[in-house]
């Protein structure tokens, strides 16, 4: 067992209670009344009219594709620094994902670079909103409008961020998000896509539940179901849905945490020559899901890694450079020289512990341990 985590979710007795009363209640499928209350409570945080509950966010973003119509051969741009869900998301559909590099600085896509990638077969982007920092939605969004593609926000780490005053998941054609362990809301497993278009939410709806076309219409009267299309069974257990909602009315007290830890971390590392701290654009409220540094080119991460654990700490690396993982290769464009950011950001972030009862006197173990293996 590592003596400070790299994550560690939050519960208490809430969530049992919860759990408890869902379990009484007889109803622990999902579609049930807490899938109800956590769709509309979680429309009302994000600021959007409809939300739909789903396993994950990978099945999220696979129904947000099928349901915005991408097909076979389509190409859709995805940033070559992320977590492979985003990618194989589009390869379910059959779909071809183009890959683009990323900022140094952000980790987000580089929207300057997104343009030379369009063909005639590129039908969406999914701006990814890495580690709980918007991607850059205004010069996205002109992008997508000039070449009337749709846009499909990955918000998996980013429940709660803020782009000039707008959250997560209210700006793309829908917003996918996931609850799992490692989020800063969580359920175990979990997901939501947002939207403000009812007919694009009625039909993920469906396509989450078989393609059942009257599977949400029980309290009606009795009619027999019809599966008019070739859906799935996507859905979230209405005992995830009930932790994630008692997660979801926390989340604005997980997030200023986390901004303290973060700023607290930014503070300690300020003086050490070989780490680069988060950079926060001014008008974004990061949420940090993770903290992610980056060392220096001339420092062996994997190394440093090795060291912390030894030492108690557990860390990781950020995230994927999509152009490495041997799935996409013959598949998509990999060729090394595209990704120079990317490929930098993935060979040297470095992702600190993070949760939320971690103390700032941890933080300082932390980074003495970190020093101590910089030899700085
Ligand atoms: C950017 C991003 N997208 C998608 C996912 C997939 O989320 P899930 O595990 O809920 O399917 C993750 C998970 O870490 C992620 O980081």
């Amino acid at each position: 067992m590592n003596k400070i985590p790299l994550t560690r979710p939050f519960f208490d007795e809430k969530e049992i209670n919860e759990i408890r009363n869902v379990l009484d209640s007889g109803w622990v499928a999902g579609q049930g009344p807490e899938n109800k209350k956590l769709e509309k409570e979680f429309s009302e945080y994000i600021g959007v009219n409809y939300s739909v509950c789903s396993s994950n966010c990978t099945t999220a973003l696979h129904l947000s594709l099928i349901a915005l119509g991408i097909k076979k051969h389509d190409e859709v741009i995805v940033p070559d620094y992320t977590f492979p869900a985003t990618a194989h998301a589009v390869l379910y559909c059959g779909a071809i994902p183009i890959f683009v590099d990323i900022n140094k600085k952000t980790y987000n896509v580089d929207a300057n670079l997104i343009e030379e990638k369009i063909t005639k077969k590129t039908k969406a982007i999914i701006p990814v909103h890495a580690f709980g920092q918007c991607a850059d939605m205004d010069a996205i969004l002109k992008i997508a409008k000039k070449y009337n593609l749709k846009v499909i926000e990955d918000a998996a780490c980013a429940v709660g961020s803020k782009y000039k005053g707008k959250k997560a998941g209210s700006m793309g054609d829908t917003g996918c998000f996931s609850f799992h362990a490692r989020k800063n809301i969580t359920s175990g497993e979990g997901g939501m896509i947002t939207s403000n278009d009812k007919e694009l939410i009625d039909n993920i709806r469906s396509l989450s539940c078989f393609g059942m076309e009257s599977a949400f219409s029980r309290d009606k009267k009795f009619s027999i179901p019809e599966f008019t299309k070739l859906g799935y069974n996507y859905k979230l257990s209405d005992i995830a849905a009930a932790v994630a909602l008692v997660q979801l009315r926390r989340s604005e007290e997980y997030i200023k945490k986390r901004n303290e830890l973060a700023e607290y971390y930014n503070k300690k590392l300020k003086n050490i020559k070989s780490v680069t701290v988060p950079f926060t654009e001014k008008f974004n409220k990061h949420v940090f899901q993770s903290y992610v540094i980056l060392l220096d080119k001339k420092i062996n991460r994997n190394d440093v890694i090795a060291k912390l654990n030894e030492k108690g700490i557990q860390t990781q690396i950020g995230t994927y450079a999509l152009h490495k993982q041997p799935v996409y290769k013959n598949i998509t464009n990999c060729e090394e020289k595209d990704f120079p950011n990317a490929e930098f950001v993935y060979n040297q972030s470095l992702a600190l512990p993070m949760y939320h009862k971690m103390k700032l006197s941890d933080v300082d173990e932390v980074v003495l341990a970190l020093k101590e293996v910089l030899r700085e």
